[in-house]
């Protein structure tokens, strides 16, 4: 007898839950295809209810493709529906560990919940029907003007409505970048070394070779981009990711001096810009030449990454290439851009950076004293700037992989450097960030994290 898990009980009738149990044991290849299924009269008396039933729940499944019957015989699976070998899906994240000082996100217990709720309602109720439509791929025009204002006023960059393009986030926006460069004749792009590693993986996944070019504590070494042969770089002027370097003003003169004799274009990605502790915010390199520079901002790090809400300055010369690769993909929902809008006009966005600066600094000063009190065989560079420090392990006969074994056995998220390194050897230690944790939470956690590095002494 077939074995149908019936739930009968749970709404919908007893039709349709012979469907579903039908439909699941197909798929799940308990029923095979191919293979005959019981007959109407026997199925039904076997479950105990109506024949007619029965009939109408095969005659629906016929329909939809998993069965077959075919005049004078059995009624059968269809071949075609049995289940395919699953494939397992790739686990980007893993686990959430108890203590988390990976670095890449905010703290989500802070997020302004009801102060991005009222600018959602606010945009919603007032929004013309016409906004539910597709929306300007270039990002809805409120939008670019509130951002061409708060970026002018905060990162000093040269932005008007029609050079900025909305995306969902710097990934996306480097992902249709890369894209962009290839339909241009590009083939080899520069990035930094050490570098986020999902970064390189985006230009290389479009096709682009990737030449890591050295950070030095000026920033990126210009000299070797000179012989590098390469069309763009990708940079960190701000505060270099992950080794937290601040680019000096001579080097971004050298940068930008080599990108125009070149003509090669430089990709300036303020990641976390609004986030200095010793000083107003550094301003962009952008705004030194917005003909060679494309910006790239984000909200991923200043208020949640969970809005995928990005945007690019664009130099006029690559506009329309951009636009051709991007078509109708990318932007995010245009009810989220006209909230963001709002929450810009609103000064919203200033308040809670203003918040989360004063939260971010004593983090990074509680973080930075406990590492020198409690793992003093770190190096620790960091802390002016950005929601992360980092320690390299350099003088001590120690692998990192051992630290990170030990802080994952204690539900501690330590990110290790070694897999943002492309070529040069000195990838040994951790990119420590303080953000994550929710504020209550934070002293708890930074316990945690020193008791692993005391383990260590
Ligand atoms: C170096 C760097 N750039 C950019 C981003 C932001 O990317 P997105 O806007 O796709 O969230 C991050 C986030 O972790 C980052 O670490």
């Amino acid at each position: 007898m077939l074995d149908l898990q019936l739930d009968l009980v749970s709404g919908g009738g007893r039709r349709a839950a012979l469907e579903t149990a039908l439909r699941s044991a197909i798929r799940s290849g308990r029923l095979v295809g191919g293979g005959a299924i019981p007959s109407s009269r026997s199925l039904a008396c076997d479950l105990g209810i109506s024949r007619s039933t029965v009939v109408a729940a095969y005659e629906q499944l016929i329909a939809e493709g998993y069965l077959h019957s075919e005049h004078g015989s059995a009624t059968r699976v269809a071949a075609l529906a049995t289940a395919p070998t699953p494939t397992p899906e790739i686990d980007l994240f893993g686990p959430t560990p108890l203590h988390d000082f990976r670095p890449g996100e905010p703290d989500g217990s802070s997020f302004p919940r009801s102060r991005w709720l009222r600018s959602v309602r606010r945009a919603l109720t007032d929004a013309p029907d016409s906004a539910l439509g597709y929306a300007d791929p270039r990002g809805v025009i409120e939008l670019r003007a509130a951002l061409a204002d708060h970026l002018g006023r905060t990162r000093t960059v040269d932005a008007d409505r029609s050079s900025i393009r909305v995306l969902g986030g710097f990934g996306a926006a480097l992902g249709f970048l890369a894209e962009t460069f290839q339909r241009r004749g590009i083939t080899r792009v520069a990035v930094e070394d050490p570098m986020l590693p999902l970064h390189t993986h985006i230009l290389r996944t479009v096709g682009l070779t990737t030449v890591p070019i050295p950070i030095d504590d000026e920033g990126i070494d210009v000299d070797r981009l000179r012989s590098a042969d390469v069309g763009a770089a990708i940079v960190t002027p701000a505060h270099q990711y992950p080794t937290t370097v601040t680019m000096s003003a001579a080097r971004r003169n050298e940068l930008i001096g080599w990108a125009t004799d070149s003509g090669a274009w430089l990709v300036e990605d303020d990641y976390d810009g609004e986030f200095r502790y010793d000083r107003r915010p550094i301003g962009s390199l952008q705004g030194l030449n917005p003909d060679r520079v494309i910006y790239a901002g984000t909200v991923s790090k200043s208020l949640s990454p969970a809005l995928r809400i990005g945007w690019l300055i664009v130099p006029e010369a690559l506009r329309n290439d951009l636009l051709r690769t991007t078509g109708v993909r990318g932007g995010p929902s245009a009810i989220d851009q006209l909230a963001l809008a709002d929450f810009l006009e609103r000064g919203e966005l200033d308040r809670h950076i203003r918040t989360m600066r004063t939260t971010y600094r004593r983090r990074n000063h509680a973080l930075r004293q406990m590492l020198d009190d409690e793992a003093p065989w770190l190096d620790v560079s960091g802390g002016a700037a950005g929601l992360h420090l980092m320690a390299t392990l350099s003088n001590r006969d120690l692998d990192e992989s051992k630290v990170l074994a030990a802080a994952d056995a204690s539900s501690v998220g330590l990110l290790g450097l070694e897999t943002h390194h492309r070529s040069s050897a000195a990838g040994n230690g951790f990119a420590i960030g303080f953000s994550r944790p929710a504020e209550h939470h934070f002293p708890t956690a930074l316990e945690r994290l020193a008791d692993v590095f005391r383990s260590f002494r």
